[in-house]
């Protein structure tokens, strides 16, 4: 089925918060973040084609099947169905297919892939002809991530993180990703942190990140390694002790550095060559906690419709 699908593919990148430093939470239920996103070359890939009726319809293969919903809490389908409402085309169907890569509720922003991939993807079937600011205005309504997953590349992310400044350049990065088993919600993880705040065992703090973004103007893999950070860590650590395992035997295999993606719950080791990169993986393939092992490589550039021949 999926290879007589005609019309537009759409690769969508992951992305890991080389920094993610959370503020205190607003009144509107958000955190203030100033966060570096970092988009990855693993990416769940979108397909879209036109449908004659007004049928907005998902179909999902890959590490989402079975787990992820295809119905109308679907970002994709969401996403869709934004596009189309903004244009006043209550008539325009789709028929969408997800090879879903990215691991699911694992903070690496599968679900805004999606998202992003679907927006791009029915902006090309239906030729609406939407700016990219256009498309990212809805990508933010959809999520604090999407507009990121829609831009790709690194940027500083401010607000909730749909504010982006790109920042252009940077060394080529290696990754080595461990998927946990099972996922954390990320509402959760906030929530958690909060409470860390309240009990003096975390700080809140939105402020820039300007020696990591410094380094990856001009810096090593290296340089960058010891300016990593994420809020969200000690959190995810408290939710899923295992973890703190997870980051050390990567870092003791020789990983640059370990950290908790987003909110986890994957862990990321920054690696610099090959020799390195295996030797963590074949030191992470022996922890029961970790269901999958996949490798990447960063920056990858955003979301490109592709057409395809029927
Ligand atoms: O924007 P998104 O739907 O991805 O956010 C999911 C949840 O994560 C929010 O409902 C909120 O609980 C939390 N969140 C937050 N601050 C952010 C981004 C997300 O508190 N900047």
């Amino acid at each position: 089925m999926v290879e007589a699908f005609s019309g537009v593919r759409v690769r969508v990148p992951a992305k890991i918060n080389l920094a993610l430093c959370v503020g205190p939470c607003r009144p509107d239920g958000f955190h203030d973040l100033a966060t570096v996103f970092h988009a990855i070359s693993l990416g769940d890939e979108v397909r879209a084609q036109a449908r004659p009726d007004a049928q907005i319809v998902l179909t999902m293969a890959g590490r989402g099947e079975g787990e992820v919903a295809c119905d109308q809490t679907n970002l994709a389908v969401r996403a869709a169905t934004a596009l189309r409402d903004r244009h006043g085309r209550a008539d325009l169907g789709i028929q969408m297919h997800i090879n879903k890569q990215i691991p699911v509720a694992g903070g690496m922003a599968g679900g805004s892939a999606d998202g992003a991939g679907a927006l791009v993807a029915c902006n090309a079937v239906w030729g609406l002809g939407c700016s990219d600011a256009e498309l990212s205005a809805i990508a933010a309504d959809l999520g604090s991530d999407v507009p990121f997953s829609l831009m790709g590349g690194n940027a500083l992310g401010t607000g909730r993180g749909e504010r982006l400044t790109p920042l252009p350049g940077g060394p080529a990065l290696r990754w080595v990703v461990a998927v946990a088993r099972g996922g954390l919600s990320t509402p959760r993880i906030y929530r958690v942190f909060d409470e860390m705040v309240a009990a003096g065992r975390a700080t809140a703090s939105a402020e820039h990140p300007r020696e990591l973004m410094a380094a990856l103007a001009r810096g090593t893999a290296a340089e960058i390694a010891g300016l990593l950070t994420n809020s969200l860590q000690a959190p995810a650590l408290e939710c899923l002790p295992a973890l703190r395992e997870t980051l050390e035997v990567g870092r003791q295999a020789g990983a640059l550095a370990a950290l908790v993606s987003g909110s986890g719950p994957s862990c990321v080791f920054l690696v610099d060559d090959d020799s390195q990169q295996n030797a963590v993986v074949v030191a992470l393939s022996q922890l029961d906690q970790v269901k999958d092992i996949l490798t990447a490589t960063g920056p990858v550039s955003g979301p490109r419709a592709e057409r395809l021949e029927a």
